[in-house]
């Protein structure tokens, strides 16, 4: 093995990503005095937020009723209630104060003529407990709401004194033998070096897996670092067959085409030029929950009535909305769609397609952000010095099924959250552990081995290759047949790993030597998806199995989790958690109103 010099660095803390939630955590940790530091693959401000489009959902109640309450109840109908419902109700209860707080630190939000934020209507989000007309919830900032809270949270991380080590890519965590977290090993892009980061608390927040499919909204970058690290150190992963498709991405690039385009009145039709989401979702239309669009759009589609030459995808109209309010509320899409489908939104409808956009399944947590080191037996049971917020984890608020404008929110409201507990059990004033020799030399390693692999099969090979499977096997639609082929398939694609080819031996800017590791991060988050899916013999949010269509809450309503050895994966079951955190006399939500019961739109 070539030697290496590793940099030492002790914090506090250490979190791992720069989006919305990590720069939430970072900020919230810096504030209370922790000393803190902030390791990220990208420059802040260009972390997969910047992408969120339509919103951060809030009960603000700006633009008529709304009630933390009623926020809850359609967090808990859209998880399908697969949801904890301690951590929902946390979700539900903060978020107003997070969003206030952003508004504070300096979001510019748009704005009402009475000079309030400014709130638009989502899938999924209504009043009156599911009773009323959809509410407007969700704040924005036009359609580039996570590009302005990414730069007011970097700023004012950085104005907290917080420490940013930009283009440092995290290798592996590094524990001890009885299963702290204690630090972390980091690769310097831009001049090769290596980095060890003792810390007392590691907070990952990686984002999502994506691009584990051939066809994402995801960034390149959302490789699931975090959820590999997590699986490597032997912790498990939680509801990774929840994989949720937007029903919107542009037709051929896969670019986002945001929810809010249907809030602001937007609405899908098929060949005929029928409104079909009409005869689908009678009540909320082309507002019901993602799942339920991205749904009714396959059926669409596979029956015969997609557009285009191939009759393979539907129309998205806009062009019936004032030019004004498409400048004013849409302007970022109205340049995507002339961009990535030539189309000016104010004359022809977008042609779109379901998409893969978000991960509901990651490393399993509290609501306060601490990871659970959890198997049937022991289903709370924490991983101690390690923390995961945002998509990365799993607390679990969205279930089956996240709501649009709802992760926003979840990366604020449990950034947030992870910062307090911090505050709470991390000890300032105790000297900071040095991470056990053992860890880092398995790590180096690792690291070391694939720089010098020289087996038969190239990264983006192997990449593609996995990414077409799980197109294919793990989609809006699964059955016995899809995903048994999907598992076998995807254990001799993992198993390729060991022959994996890399050329490039150099350590500064080694894009081959950066796509391998993010490879091997992707391959335990594919793997743990298609097993999952497989397993689970039911159908409830993102996860729909034609051969077995109903909810089955007697057999199913429990979280999967996902240990992952080499290319094998070993499933255990953990309970959903039922209970809200505040009773009904303490002015909590009736029970009765979140009982579950059959899903409509
Ligand atoms: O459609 C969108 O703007 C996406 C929002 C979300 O995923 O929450």
């Amino acid at each position: 093995m070539a030697a290496y010099e590793i940099e030492q660095h002790s914090y506090d803390v250490v979190v791992v990503g720069a989006g919305g939630a990590g720069l939430r955590a970072t900020l919230g940790m810096a504030e209370q005095g922790l000393k803190t530091a902030c390791v990220t693959k990208v420059f802040p401000t260009r972390s997969h937020t910047v992408a969120a489009q339509g919103g951060i959902a809030a009960s603000l109640s700006n633009m008529g009723p709304d009630h933390w309450q009623w926020h809850m109840y359609d967090t808990v109908k859209g998880s399908d209630w697969l949801g904890d419902t301690d951590a929902m109700e946390y979700l539900a209860r903060e978020a107003p104060k997070a969003v206030y707080e952003l508004e504070h630190y300096g979001v510019p939000f748009s704005r009402t003529e009475e000079g309030k934020i400014y709130q638009r209507p989502f899938g999924g989000h209504t009043t009156e407990f599911g009773e009323g007309p959809p509410v407007q919830r969700t704040c924005a900032a036009a359609d580039r709401t996570g590009h302005a809270m990414l730069h007011t949270l970097y700023g004012q991380s950085l104005k907290q004194k917080a420490q940013f080590y930009v283009e440092y890519f995290a290798l592996d965590l590094l524990m001890s033998e009885d299963g702290q977290c204690q630090g972390v090993l980091a690769w310097k892009l831009d001049d090769g070096t290596l980095h060890q980061f003792n810390a007392k608390m590691v907070v990952l927040a990686t984002g999502g897996y994506g691009r584990a499919y051939f066809s994402a909204t995801s960034a390149h970058t959302c490789t699931g670092d975090g959820n590999g690290m997590v699986a490597r150190a032997g912790l498990p992963l939680q509801d990774m067959e929840f994989v949720q498709f937007h029903p919107t991405g542009i037709y051929g690039a896969g670019c986002l085409i945001t929810e809010g385009a249907r809030g602001e009145g937007g609405y899908l039709t098929n060949s005929e030029g029928e409104r079909f989401m009409e005869r689908y979702a009678p009540t909320y239309k082309d507002l019901a929950s993602r799942d339920v669009v991205s749904r009714c759009m396959t059926m669409e589609i596979r029956e015969g009535r997609g557009v285009g030459p191939n009759k393979d995808h539907i129309h998205l109209h806009l062009n019936h909305l004032p030019k004004e309010a498409l400048q004013l509320r849409l302007p970022g899409i109205s340049e995507s769609a002339k961009i990535f489908a030539g189309v000016d939104v104010t004359k022809e409808p977008i042609p779109v397609l379901p998409t893969v956009h978000y991960n509901m399944g990651g490393i399993p947590t509290n609501y306060w952000g601490e990871v659970l080191n959890a198997d049937g037996e022991n289903p709370t049971r924490t991983a101690p010095g390690l923390m995961a917020v945002g998509e990365a984890a799993c607390a679990s608020v969205h279930g089956a099924n996240r709501l649009g404008s709802n992760s926003l929110i979840d990366l604020v409201v449990f950034g947030r959250a992870a910062a307090i507990r911090a505050g709470q059990i991390v000890d300032a004033e105790a000297p900071i552990p040095v991470a056990p020799k053992a860890a880092v030399d398995a790590a180096v390693a690792r690291f070391d081995k694939t720089r010098h692999a020289s087996g038969a099969v190239p990264t983006a090979e192997l990449r593609l290759e996995m990414q077409k499977t799980m197109q294919e096997d793990a989609a809006v639609f699964r059955t016995e047949k899809t995903l048994a082929e999907g598992c076998r398939k995807m254990v001799d694609v993992a198993a390729k790993l060991d022959d994996i080819q890399v050329t490039d031996r150099s350590l500064i800017w080694n894009t081959d030597l950066m796509e391998t590791l993010e490879l091997q991060n992707l391959m335990p988050n594919a793997l743990t998806t298609i097993v999952s899916a497989e397993a689970r013999k039911e159908s409830r949010g993102a996860h729909a199995h034609e051969d077995h269509p109903e909810r089955d809450d007697a057999n199913w309503r429990k979280h999967t989790l996902a240990f992952v050895t080499g290319n094998r994966v070993q499933l255990d079951y953990r309970p959903v958690v039922t209970e809200p955190l505040t009773a009904l006399e303490a002015g909590g939500i009736d029970p009765q109103k979140i009982a579950p019961k059959a899903r409509v739109y």
